[in-house]
């Protein structure tokens, strides 16, 4: 069956006519179709119409790249951000700012797409360790790194469909004895975890140079493009050097317009993200209660692995035709051995949703 999303992406969104207690994609603090935000991008269009049709570089600075420099430096306590039209573009941008001649990469084996691109784009030797484990990277770095070499360990912050957190102190404790860097994709961490909702260096606590994150604002944060924010010198320089923000255009007006007042909104209230972790407690702890074994995190992202006993495939139709739609995912980057079901909770879901999502899923297995 061909299914269209015919709503606005909510907590109830309606498909090919109907609409459906929605559990899937990334809009995990209900951003997207925040009022706000819709008023945003409509009174920018109407302003500026949709693009500058022209580099940043090239007459091409706005005042409303100005503003969402603002507000992602503000929301991630920052001094300066440099956005590009992707967040998938932001590992290769990180790699051609901060590369060294003599960096060996280091990648997780389940890294998302981006950031295999990104580490085979720079001809430098690559070398992936297990998935998460800080045991199998020291045990590569030993082999496999030269005397000459500083090693580039990449890897998703929070990973798109298994939910894990990458364990990132453990990757910079076994990188700095060489000198080496953390790369991290935190495209799904953003938003989400972390005191503010800055992602895993602030669930974590980490601040060091080492450790140098890209993101996206299309997910949590309710906009759309990739963003690095950080030091003015550090900024700067990607700004002016790096090839993916001197040769593509930068995020539609529309776009930067709209994901400003997000990130405005997403700083201003923080019951929002307690919201999504409230859920995400009740979500991860009645979905045990069918055998799962999910751990105590406040990731959204909730992966119901394969089991020898059940067909994930049916559990999904079975949900759809009850209103219900969730993801069974075979193959994304991150995804078990088997496939998994893959659930994706909002701030804006109700308890009664959630409750209804675990009923029917109890009542199919
Ligand atoms: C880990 C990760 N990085 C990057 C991206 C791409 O981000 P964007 O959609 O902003 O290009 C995705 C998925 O869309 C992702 O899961």
């Amino acid at each position: 069956m061909n299914i269209r999303m015919e709503s606005i992406v909510a907590a109830r969104t309606t498909f090919n006519g109907r609409e459906y207690d929605y559990f899937s994609g990334t809009g995990y603090l209900g951003l997207q179709s925040h009022p706000a935000v819709l008023r945003a991008a409509q009174e920018a269009i109407h302003r500026y119409g949709l693009t500058t049709a022209t580099s940043r570089g090239g007459y091409g600075e706005h005042p409303l790249y100005d503003e969402l420099e603002r507000q992602a430096c503000a929301y991630f306590g920052t001094e300066k951000m440099v956005c590009f039209a992707s967040g998938y573009l932001g590992t290769a941008v990180l790699t051609q700012t901060s590369g060294h001649p003599n960096d060996h990469i280091f990648i997780d084996s389940s890294s998302h797409f981006s950031l295999w691109d990104a580490a085979q784009a720079t001809n430098k030797p690559i070398t992936p360790f297990h998935h998460c484990s800080a045991d199998s990277l020291a045990e590569n770095l030993r082999r496999e790194l030269l005397a000459n070499e500083r090693p580039l360990v990449l890897s998703d912050g929070v990973f798109p469909i298994s939910g894990e957190i990458a364990p990132l102190p453990e990757y910079l404790a076994l990188v700095k004895p060489y000198n080496g860097l953390v790369f991290v994709d935190d495209a799904h961490a953003a938003g989400v975890l972390g005191k503010n909702g800055r992602g895993t260096p602030e669930y974590f606590d980490i601040e060091s140079d080492r450790c140098q994150t890209s993101t996206t604002l299309s997910k949590a944060l309710g906009g759309y493009g990739g963003v690095i924010c950080g030091s003015a010198d550090w900024i700067e320089n990607i700004d002016r050097n790096t090839r993916v923000c001197v040769g593509a255009s930068p995020p539609p007006l529309v776009i930067a317009a709209a994901s400003a007042r997000a990130l405005e909104i997403a700083r201003t209230t923080p019951q929002l993200r307690q919201q999504l972790w409230d859920n995400v407690r009740l979500a991860r702890r009645s979905l045990r209660t069918l055998g799962w074994d999910l751990p105590d995190t406040h990731v959204p992202i909730i992966c119901l692995n394969a089991r020898s006993e059940i067909n994930l495939e049916r559990l999904k139709v079975g949900l759809f035709e009850q209103g219900i739609a969730v993801s069974h995912v075979r193959s994304y980057t991150s995804t078990p051995p088997g496939g998994a079901l893959r659930i994706a909770i909002f701030a804006s879901h109700t308890a009664d949703q959630i409750t209804r999502l675990v009923e029917e899923l109890r009542r199919l297995l």
